[in-house]
């Protein structure tokens, strides 16, 4: 099934079991294009770091699934780590269903906007048809708040996770990991932010499937480790990879206004966002886990 024959793509479920075992997380990087996916999976790859990409609605209309399952199988094959190929803050089953079919083997389907019941009911068919390809699945209870894609989340509409709640939420879903909203938000920070470990110790002790944090970029590292700590075994990162990325191309063409060649003026944003990945790697305490 899918587009390619022996694809190496893999599902999250082992590398999320080994990370919540070995107390770090797994990297979620965003990724847009073939360079960003290059400067990931490179720099995972020579870290020993098993690797999600991740993949926006509008990142898939804008790359391609076809393109991206190609061109990250492509990379499962090149580099002896585990690369997962995810779809981040998918809302609907048809188009979940249809890139599983064409050889994406994790999802996130974010019903989190609705009701609790009907967020139960949209994720437990999600989850039910992504077993049955042994593709893994994520969902959200609660709400972020922030910019992610063509989302946007008003401060006041975002809600924490309920700790008990989530105990009846996964259990009813059957889901492989659970995004928790503690005070993180997608984007950038207006002051410091206020993160609520207490609960994330709370969700822990209720939930024992691995946890995810969206929103991570502009946290401080010694909080994203805390949560790490606390039961987090995936960290989503994207607005930190895309503002190093484009001052670089900026700051190129500022240089070099008559610059026109692509493979020229992008390698400085690779070159920065490459410095970052290895941060964020080093942060989750992935390197040397692949
Ligand atoms: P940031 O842009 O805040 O890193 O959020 C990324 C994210 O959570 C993707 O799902």
């Amino acid at each position: 099934m899918g587009i390619l024959k022996d694809s190496k793509i893999v599902n999250t479920i082992d590398m999320l079991a080994k990370a919540q075992k070995g107390q770090y997380a797994v990297p979620a990087f965003n990724i847009h294009n073939l360079e960003t996916i290059q400067v990931v999976v490179e720099t995972a790859a020579e870290y020993h770091s098993p690797v999600i990409l991740a993949g926006t609605p509008s990142t898939i209309e804008y790359a391609g699934i076809e393109y991206l399952i190609a061109i990250v199988d492509t990379a499962a094959h090149k580099y002896n780590i585990p690369i997962a190929l995810h779809l981040d803050h998918h809302e609907t089953f048809d188009d979940i269903r249809r890139y599983i079919n064409l050889g994406v083997r994790s999802c996130m389907i974010d019903a989190s906007h609705k009701s609790f019941e009907e967020n139960i009911r949209i994720v437990k068919e999600v989850v039910d048809y992504a077993h049955s390809m042994g593709a893994s699945v994520e969902a959200e209870l609660g709400r972020l708040g922030g910019i992610e894609d063509n989302m946007v989340v008003d401060e006041k509409d975002a809600m924490y996770t309920n700790p008990k709640q989530a105990k009846e939420f996964v259990e009813r879903t059957g889901i492989d990991s659970l995004a928790v909203a503690i005070g993180t938000a997608h984007g950038l920070y207006k002051g410091e932010p206020k993160i609520d470990l207490d609960r994330l110790s709370e969700i822990q002790r209720e939930v024992d499937i691995p946890l995810v944090l969206h929103g991570a970029s502009d946290v401080p590292e010694h909080i994203v480790m805390e949560t790490i700590k606390r039961g987090i075994c995936k960290v989503n990162i994207a607005t930190d990879l895309k503002i190093p990325f484009s001052n670089a191309v900026k700051a190129y063409f500022v240089e070099h206004p008559e610059a026109n060649d692509p493979r020229k003026y992008l390698t400085p944003g690779k070159k920065a966002m490459k410095q970052i990945v290895i941060k964020k790697i080093k942060m989750c305490g992935s390197d040397g886990k692949a």
